[in-house]
């Protein structure tokens, strides 16, 4: 990894970081040092899991690993689609208005009937957005449960705060583990983990792509709040 000294950074409030980070799809070449990814990483270890059980794996790929892992992810995406399991239709619009911000002219802005486009912009998931660093998140023993994929995504969630804290940019990625053989072998990982999900990181480049306003449910969707 590289060695650079990390640049100094202000610290931000924890509602700044939660509000300021946004995916991002579009990132500069600059190299992430590796003091930086060690400390995010570091912090993120204080979430909390059941019984102290830490079952968070982070794998993070720059320079000749990246390019093999791209490299190898690309040629999986040239030739089929990834293996994703479908969305049940209730949730189907959330995925649709999700794409037209994404695609429609405040991001992407490729016409909808532009089929050649829409795919180019798919596929770019498979080299991380131009990402120095591209990652995998796993579930480190397949004998665990539901609850404890919650507890890695706590960890996911400190460490792309962290990140955002930083300056840093980063996109979850279902999309990676759409080809779970190439990335259980570019990426080194044990038969007996679970793949959750793939991750950018890198310095955003300035685009309105990387900062889209995708938009939530009003808070009484989610919380239930109960008084008898
Ligand atoms: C587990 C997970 C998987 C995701 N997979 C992808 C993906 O494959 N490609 C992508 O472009 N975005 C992906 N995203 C990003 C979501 O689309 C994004 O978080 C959501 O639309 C909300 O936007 P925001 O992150 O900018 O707030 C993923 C996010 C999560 C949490």
């Amino acid at each position: 990894m590289e060695t650079t000294p990390s640049p100094p950074y202000t610290p931000k409030t924890l509602a700044t970081c939660i509000t300021a980070r946004h995916s991002t799809r579009l990132f500069t070449p600059d190299p992430v040092p590796a003091s930086i990814l060690r400390a995010c990483a570091t912090l993120a270890t204080n979430a909390p899991s059941n019984s102290n059980t830490q079952p968070w794996r982070l794998r993070l790929a720059h320079g000749p690993a990246r390019t093999r892992i791209v490299s190898a992810l690309q040629s999986a995406a040239n030739d089929h689609g990834p293996r994703i399991a479908p969305l049940p239709a209730e949730f189907n619009h959330f995925r649709s208005a999700m794409g037209h911000k994404l695609y429609g002219p405040e991001g992407w802005n490729i016409p909808r009937d532009d089929a050649a486009h829409h795919l180019e912009a798919q596929l770019r998931n498979y080299e991380f957005f131009g990402a120095p660093v591209c990652g995998l998140v796993t579930l480190c023993d397949e004998r665990l449960t539901a609850m404890d994929a919650m507890c890695v995504g706590l960890f996911v969630q400190n460490f792309v705060l962290a990140l955002t804290e930083r300056g840093l940019g980063s996109c979850l990625q279902v999309s990676v583990v759409g080809f779970p053989e190439v990335v259980r072998r570019e990426f080194g990982v044990a038969k007996e983990e679970v793949l959750l999900c793939g991750i950018a990181i890198g310095w955003p480049a300035v685009h309105p792509v990387n900062v889209l306003d995708i938009g939530r449910e009003d808070v009484d969707e989610v919380l239930i709040l109960l008084d008898e």
